[in-house]
């Protein structure tokens, strides 16, 4: 099961393509397992209320912290937990990681066999490329069947994964902005929620009416990280200046939308402080905006060693155990690293914490091995018991990993129809450039080994037998690049395709980029293998975050450009389908692509508004409005596809129907201009507001495909010093078309959530008067009057 890639492959590159990959292909698992470690089985004490299965976890937990004493208390407060030999309880590794698949990278997982491979997915970057919850979703769900399996298996020490990613892409430069979905709030909500309901077990939508987990998910970095070394300020020592307007519509809609709608049993607070005060010592974010208004149910962990730089980087703490009690006081309950474990004892004598402090952390942290299952016994019979390893990279698995890349592929550019090649036509091909061979690079960050590894020079080499490569330099960097014998090899091939971009040298973690342009003698080599080809080539970009291609965009001797992010196992397969026209690429891009010019503002400002009068041009689509390489939301395809608003009479639910109104209207808006608080309004009020925005969608062809419907609202006065975005992406769906194929989707609208703004004090208002929707080119006008 899982051995073999049966990836759909056009009949001729079939049998060379099958050969290549049975290959390549990893035994994802030989022998027999282990067993998985668990509470409560036969050596467990009797009779004691925390095996008691049919107890509320809520009081199995405190029974369990009852029977501790103080040193195996604060013996339970670090990643690495102890074994509690007497009461039966196994070490517990809270730490691990799943960002697009399974992953090694933590200390919870091990792929060493019997299981030594797990589905690798695109980098979340490329994945939401996509704008498709349902695929999303689904990935999710492999993640929490494929740790199961490998939990099950006797290789998994825990089942808490730090994932996803979930802060806004803020600044093109950012070294993880890869593994986030992009630079939008809402977006990147929508994320969250359905990846982690997927992770946890969870229905796509609607109730969740159990608190078992299949796996548990993280939403992380709580809050306003976006920055790694930037000329020299880390993210350990950075105090990340935000306003109250942008916390509130930029920087923590994400997790909000995690926890209240993917109820997520996991948050990471994050190194850098806000205003001021470290994120995991901040009472007002854990305890009172995270857990009382949004609900959260679950652990609270830090970033590793992000307690002890509270000390010794911030010196925010005099001591080491003041630090202990500012998280513990704040509501952080697990400590990555052991600086809590070490000094929790000393805190205690000192009066600084309480034993109840450390009761409240191990409460929420027992209930999450609990509803995991790992206190009832031997997991075996328990109701995820039977997931075993042949459900680790299955063909269907592998088949999302390929629809994942396939879907999230954006094409930018695409003059004279340069692509699709046309295999017949190509009857010899050169490949140039350091990304086309590499499997390590289609993987990005925090991955695991994959199910299966088939680079794009791989799979370009069963589409065209003549098929010659040129790496010209060794890496992004490339300093040095054998530009005469990549024109040689250009000059006489049909065809060319270049395999360019950046790798994780370039971008990664604690890797921030000064510069958006190609690394190295990049351009150079493209532009002389262009100028030596017989007809335009074709330039594929592995890289996450973007880069300033102009010179290529307006180069017509460069046919087509592609962006492929870092497209996991099944990229290079993907990359081929779409290059010979067997899938019709859909992708639109999820960040802004700046010009290079852009880096001349500090990437320490934090601020998303624009401030005309100091040159600050502002950040992402909804607030910069400068000149870009490519916008967010863009991306073309091999068919023509058009939008419209169905039932253009159709009027929301006129605001003045709704009784009381007047008198919630503020005067927010400005001089002479009506609007009203939406928290005063209520959630009845704005349940009544609801309504259905219906689009039709047509594919003129002439090619099947998918296409993302983006549905945004427009603000004609952007400008006038209230602080809207120019626009906002409100709700998207993906949808399948057959070429000629009509689709209706709807979209449900609600007024309190899309069409209000942030105040400057961070309050929710509707303002009275004229708002647009978009889709497409086409719009619809509402308006609010009372
Ligand atoms: C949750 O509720 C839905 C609908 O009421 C039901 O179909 C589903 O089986 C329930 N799930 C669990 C885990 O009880
Ligand atoms: C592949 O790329 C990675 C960086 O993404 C680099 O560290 C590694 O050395 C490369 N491998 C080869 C064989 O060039
Ligand atoms: C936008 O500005 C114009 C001119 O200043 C004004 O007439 C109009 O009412 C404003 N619209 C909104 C929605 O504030």
């Amino acid at each position: 099961m899982g051995r073999r890639s049966r990836f759909v492959v056009p009949s001729a590159a079939a049998a060379a393509l099958a050969v290549l990959l049975q290959l390549l292909a990893r035994s994802p698992h030989a022998a027999v397992a282990a067993d998985p470690p668990f509470t409560c089985g036969a050596g467990a004490p009797p009779n004691v209320a925390f095996c008691d299965r049919w107890l509320p976890v809520e009081r199995r937990a405190d029974d369990l912290v009852s029977r501790l004493t103080v040193e195996e208390k604060i013996s339970q407060l670090g990643d690495q937990s102890p074994a509690i030999q007497r009461l039966g309880l196994p070490a517990y590794k809270w730490w691990s990681e799943a960002l697009h698949g399974v992953a090694n990278a933590g200390r919870g997982i091990h792929l060493d066999g019997p299981l030594r491979a797990t589905t690798s997915f695109p980098q979340v970057i490329l994945t939401a490329a996509s704008f498709n919850p349902h695929l999303w979703y689904r990935i999710g769900q492999v993640i929490g069947v494929e740790a199961r399996a490998v939990y099950n298996n006797g290789q998994a020490e825990g089942l808490t994964f730090w994932a996803p990613n979930i802060n806004v892409f803020r600044d093109p430069r950012w070294g993880r902005g890869q593994e986030t979905p992009g630079e939008d709030p809402t977006m990147t909500g929508k994320y969250a929620a359905v990846f982690v309901r997927g992770v946890q077990g969870y229905s796509m939508a609607g109730p969740v009416n159990s608190t078992d987990l299949e796996a548990s998910a993280c939403c992380k970095h709580f809050t306003a990280y976006d920055l790694e070394n930037w000329k020299g300020v880390t993210r350990f020592a950075f105090d990340a200046k935000v306003s109250a307007q942008d916390l509130e519509d930029t920087y923590n809609p994400p997790f909000k939308s995690c926890v209240e709608d993917g109820h997520s049993s996991g948050i990471m607070c994050s190194y850098n402080r806000v205003n001021g005060v470290p994120t995991c010592a901040d009472y007002n974010l854990l305890s009172k905006t995270a857990r009382k208004d949004w609900g959260f149910y679950g652990y609270i962990t830090s970033d590793c060693d992000a307690v002890q730089i509270i000390h010794d980087v911030q010196g925010y703490a005099k001591t080491a155990e003041d630090a202990v009690a500012d998280v513990l006081k704040a509501g952080m309950d697990v400590n990555c690293g052991s600086y809590v474990q070490q000094h929790a004892a000393s805190a205690l004598q000192q009066g600084k914490i309480t034993e109840q402090d450390i009761n409240r952390a191990l409460h929420n942290l027992f209930t999450i091995r609990m509803r995991l299952g790992l206190f009832n016994g031997n997991p075996k019979n328990n109701r995820y018991g039977n997931i075993g390893a042949d459900q680790v990279c299955t063909q269907e698995h592998q088949n999302l990993a390929l629809e994942a890349a396939l879907d999230g592929i954006v094409l930018l550019k695409n003059d004279a129809n340069a692509l699709p090649l046309s295999k017949p036509k190509v009857t010899s091909l050169a490949v140039i450039g350091f990304n086309a061979d590499n499997a390590t690079t289609l993987l990005g960050n925090y991955f695991g080994p994959p199910c299966i590894s088939v680079t794009p020079l791989q799979a370009l080499q069963g589409y065209v037998k003549d098929t010659r490569f040129v790496a010209a330099c060794d890496s992004a960097a490339c300093a040095a690049a054998t530009i005469p014998e990549a024109v040689g090899a250009a000059s006489s091939a049909d065809s060319v395709v270049l395999f360019l971009g950046l790798d994780q040298n370039q971008e990664r973690e604690e890797v921030d980029r000064l510069d958006l342009t190609l690394p190295g003698m990049q351009q150079s080599l493209i532009e002389s293998v262009a100028n030596a080809a017989k007809k335009p080539v074709v330039l594929v970009l592995l890289c996450g975050g973007p880069v300033d291609v102009s010179f290529a965009k307006t180069n017509p001797k460069i046919g087509a450009i592609v962006w492929a992010g870092y497209p996991g196992q099944a990229g290079g397969i993907a990359i081929a389908q779409v290059l010979f026209g067997e899938h019709n690429p859909g992708g639109r891009l999820p960040v802004t692509w700046y010009p290079q010019d852009y880096t001349r503002i500090p990437m320490t400002d934090m601020r998303m508004r624009a401030d005309p009068a100091t040159g600050y041009p502002g950040r992402t689509y909804r607030f910069y409005h400068g000149p870009t390489v490519y916008n967010f939301g863009y991306g073309l395809s091999y068919s023509k596809y058009s939008h419209r608003f169905v039932t253009k009479g159709t009027k929301p639910p006129s605001m003045s129907n709704i009784a009381g109104l007047k008198a919630m209207a503020t005067s927010a808006a400005g001089a002479g201009a009506v609007s009203y608080d939406v928290e005063a309004m209520g959630d009845e009020t704005c349940e009544r507001l609801k309504f259905p925005a219906l689009v039709r969608v047509q594919n003129h062809g002439p090619m099947d495909g998918r296409q993302p419907v983006l549905l945004f609202l427009r603000w004609p006065n952007a400008t006038d010093g209230s602080g809207r975005p120019a626009s906002q992406l409100i709700a998207f769906e993906s949808l399948h078309l057959k070429a000629m194929q009509t689709a209706h989707v709807e979209f449900e609208v609600s007024p309190c959530k899309h069409f209000s703004r942030a105040t400057a004090d961070g309050k929710k208002v509707i303002d009275q008067g004229s708002h647009f929707m978009m889709v497409g080119e086409d719009e619809f006008e509402l308006s609010f009057m009372a």
